[in-house]
């Protein structure tokens, strides 16, 4: 093993609490969603059965109606805002009450895949709870079947201030009664790099709103902030195909015509993200009933789910004029691009990955492996970090991050 790799299965071990991994210490002390599920393909390479458990332990939180939470609350932490009591969902565990991108199933059947007879029945035993969150997704996220699913709050699409949301976001009016709140994000990281006031009491405004409703499904038709995120919309479309091939594995007849038919829906309603004049997938406002101005990386997560063509697959070289390092969530020739606040310039690895897998697939593997190489330099020269600057290659945000570690366990250090 190399020292990187010793490194990065140290920042699994050292940020693991038993039983889940918190993203990193200080920042972000609980368990999220779609980091554990990408945290456990790191995991696996060195120890199959914590993987499983990773999964597990969030699955332990999934709500009776199959949602999957954002955070699990597991043990107080006073070092967070928004804790539990603001979320106001009375679950245990302790949780939030929105979600995040669907990429459980995905990663069970690479664990799967890659396991012996023990992961073979471990993931026999979490496909029943991977089939209702997907049910619950195409249910009450989707209650007129159009297709594409419905997302309520921009941290549920895991891009959280992304510039995607501005207009959506800034229709939110911020509720006149909106608690007063303390922020515990800025005395952890630079606050030039975190969101905005303005964006905060919109966040919160939305959380207080669905509190008062109960967290009841209606959410769905009457959040003021409505989006089929492109990114969210990608992943549980190939999360659906891998969630297929693990019932078929497991001759689970009755839930493949179930799944297929979400697939086969899915199809023709993805035109929805096309901007015909460029070929770049955008995500779609459900309330302005348009696609959103601004393109980001999300939308080369239709490699991901298996649909990017010849044209999307010319626009990706295009989408790094002036940045050094791919691949940046939004274009440096953009006037919204920010290359050190979240989610409005900078890299994330955990999409990199996703996207490079879908190049390779779709045929672009010179591509996927100048995202996977880029990819590295930022690890060798930065180190662990959660993201990273498109220009200069700067690690920012929180250090000893668990899911940049875990892609560089599960995909980019050099192979064999
Ligand atoms: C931030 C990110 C989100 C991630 C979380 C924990 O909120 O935007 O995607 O899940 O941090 O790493």
């Amino acid at each position: 093993m190399t020292s990187l790799d010793d490194q990065a299965a140290a920042i699994l071990r050292g940020n693991d609490r038993g039983g889940y991994t918190v993203p990193t210490a200080g920042l972000y002390p609980f368990q999220w969603n779609w980091d554990s599920c990408l945290v456990a393909l790191g995991w696996a390479t060195f120890d199959m059965d914590r993987a499983f458990t990773e999964i597990e332990t969030l699955f332990s939180a999934q709500w009776p109606d199959g949602m999957v939470p954002h955070i699990v609350f597991h043990r107080p932490d006073p070092g967070y805002f928004p804790g539990p009591d603001r979320w106001g969902t009375h679950r245990t565990p302790a949780s939030s009450g929105i979600t995040q991108p669907p990429v459980a199933a995905s990663c069970v059947r690479r664990l799967v895949e890659a396991g012996d007879a023990q992961a073979e029945a471990r993931a026999r035993a979490l496909f029943p709870k991977l089939l209702a969150s997907h049910r619950w997704f195409h249910t009450v996220r989707d209650p007129d079947g159009t297709g594409l699913v419905t997302t309520l709050h921009p941290w549920e699409t895991g891009m959280d201030n992304s510039p995607a949301w501005d207009e959506a976001l800034a229709r939110v009016e911020i509720a006149a009664d909106l608690e007063p709140y303390l922020r515990k994000d800025t005395g952890h990281v630079d606050p030039a790099m975190r969101p905005t006031k303005a964006e905060y009491d919109r966040y919160m405004t939305l959380v207080q709103r669905f509190r008062e409703q109960g967290w009841r499904h209606d959410i769905t038709r009457t959040s003021p902030f409505r989006v089929a995120d492109v990114g969210t919309n990608c992943i549980l479309l190939r999360a659906d195909s891998d969630l297929l091939a693990l019932a078929i594995r497991f001759g689970e007849h009755e839930a493949t015509t179930e799944i297929r038919a979400w697939i086969d829906r899915a199809g023709p309603a993805f035109a929805a993200f096309v901007d015909p004049s460029t070929g770049l997938w955008h995500s779609y406002d459900r309330v302005s009933q348009s696609r959103v101005p601004t393109p980001t990386s999300a939308g080369f997560l239709a490699f991901w789910a298996g649909l990017g063509d010849a044209k999307l697959v010319s626009l990706v070289e295009p989408w790094h004029d002036r940045t050094s390092f791919g691949v940046p969530s939004v274009r440096a020739t953009d006037p919204r691009f920010d290359s050190k606040r979240y989610w409005r310039g900078p890299i994330w690895l955990v999409v990199s990955f996703m996207i490079a897998e879908g190049l390779r697939e779709a045929g672009a593997g010179a591509l996927a492996e100048r995202v996977r190489n880029d990819s590295r330099t930022l690890i060798e020269r930065a180190g662990f970090f959660e993201y990273f600057d498109p220009l200069d290659g700067a690690g920012l945000g929180g250090p000893d991050f668990t899911w940049t570690a875990a892609m560089w366990l599960a995909w980019i250090r050099p192979g064999p």
